[in-house]
């Protein structure tokens, strides 16, 4: 038996193929269940138990052999069921699954379109600041709730005894981004802030700790509140369809004077009256005003030769509105589900 081992390892030793027939072969003779190998197997029975020991080494080392023969044999000739199909040009591509943009990318993206076509660039600014240019140079209070604990995530709060005091928070709104942009640029100034804030809001289907805003801001020499007011339609009207109206509420910011609210027309019930609107036919979208002239000045621009314009959006509720999304925690989940219905869309 020793003596069978030995020869058929030398025929497998210096077999190769060079068709997938060959190895076919190869596999019939030495490999399949009616092939030598097995049969020399079924033979091993009948081995004296003193041989035992050796041949059965033997024989596992020659079916060990013929495998790997035959395995690298297979890797090296090319797998007759696919080679037409490799080289088959006009076969479809197998389908790559493609990702889809989130629904607030969507939105912010059409909201810096709209801005970009009537000359305003894009700036950004971080998303970890400090409260001077997040409170103290638009012209907050010391004591203004806003700075509240309640409402703002500190990360590192300083002693007022400080010489320099410098509290560095996560930023409340994008608002801060103006004061970066008028220190470090001359008017004329046109620019729109994406971006994203955070406030200590305990998490429903209506409020998030985490959300999205675009600021606005624009500066030159006689900017007026009939421009803010332009402005303001010529958005509206682009982003939410052409027979929107808008109307202006007094209202009031620190870091704007004058201030105020703007609707537009319910973009469901188009002004009838929906539960949407709650029955009055207009929904809030954003707040603005005419630049304050301490926040000019605080940022070394002379209020007596420029004005300007200020606007602040959040992005989830158009978002909500445009794809009927009730529950805001669900642009936070990435949830496949609920992403995945956004495919379409850019
Ligand atoms: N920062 C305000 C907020 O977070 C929004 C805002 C209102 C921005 C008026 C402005 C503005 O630039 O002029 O609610």
């Amino acid at each position: 038996m020793l003596d069978k081992i030995k020869n058929i390892l030398a025929e497998i030793t210096s077999f190769s193929a060079n068709s997938n027939d060959e190895l076919e072969s190869f596999r019939l003779k030495f490999l399949s269940k009616k092939g030598l190998i097995s049969d020399l197997f079924e033979e091993f029975r009948n081995v004296a138990p003193s041989e035992k020991k050796e041949t059965g080494q033997k024989l596992n080392n020659l079916k060990q052999s013929a495998l790997e023969k035959y395995n690298n044999l297979k890797s090296v000739l090319q797998p007759s069921g696919e080679s037409d199909t490799v080289n088959d040009h006009t076969r479809p591509s197998v389908p790559t699954d493609l990702g889809s943009r989130h629904p607030i990318s969507i939105v912010r993206n059409e909201i810096i379109d709209i801005f970009q076509r009537i000359g305003f660039t894009v700036s950004e600014g971080p998303e970890i600041e400090d409260d001077d240019h997040v409170f103290t140079k638009l012209n907050f209070a010391p004591e203004h709730p806003a700075r509240d604990m309640q409402d703002t995530f500190y990360i590192s709060r300083l002693s007022l005894e400080d010489s320099n005091p410098r509290d560095i928070l996560l930023r409340t709104h994008t608002s801060s981004v103006q004061v970066r942009v008028m220190q470090s640029q001359k008017p004329p100034i046109r620019t729109i802030s994406p971006g994203r804030v955070f406030r200590n809001e305990a998490i429903s289907a209506r409020a998030h700790c985490i959300f999205h805003q675009v600021e606005g801001l624009y500066i030159d020499e006689n900017v007026s509140f009939a421009d803010l007011k332009q402005t303001l339609l010529f958005f509206a009207r682009e982003m939410y369809g052409s027979k929107t109206e808008i109307r202006l509420r007094p209202s009031y910011f620190p870091f704007t004077e004058p201030s105020a609210e703007m609707d537009v027309s319910c973009t469901i019930c188009g002004g009838k009256g929906c539960n949407v609107c709650k029955y009055t036919g207009w929904l809030e979208v954003l707040g603005c005003g005419m630049v304050h002239p301490a926040v000019l000045e605080a940022c070394k621009i002379d209020s007596k030769k420029y004005t300007g314009f200020a606007f602040g959006m959040g992005i989830e509720r158009p978002a909500m509105l445009k794809y009927r999304v009730n529950d805001l925690r669900l642009y936070f989940e990435n949830d496949i589900r609920f992403l995945e219905q956004f495919k379409t869309a850019f």
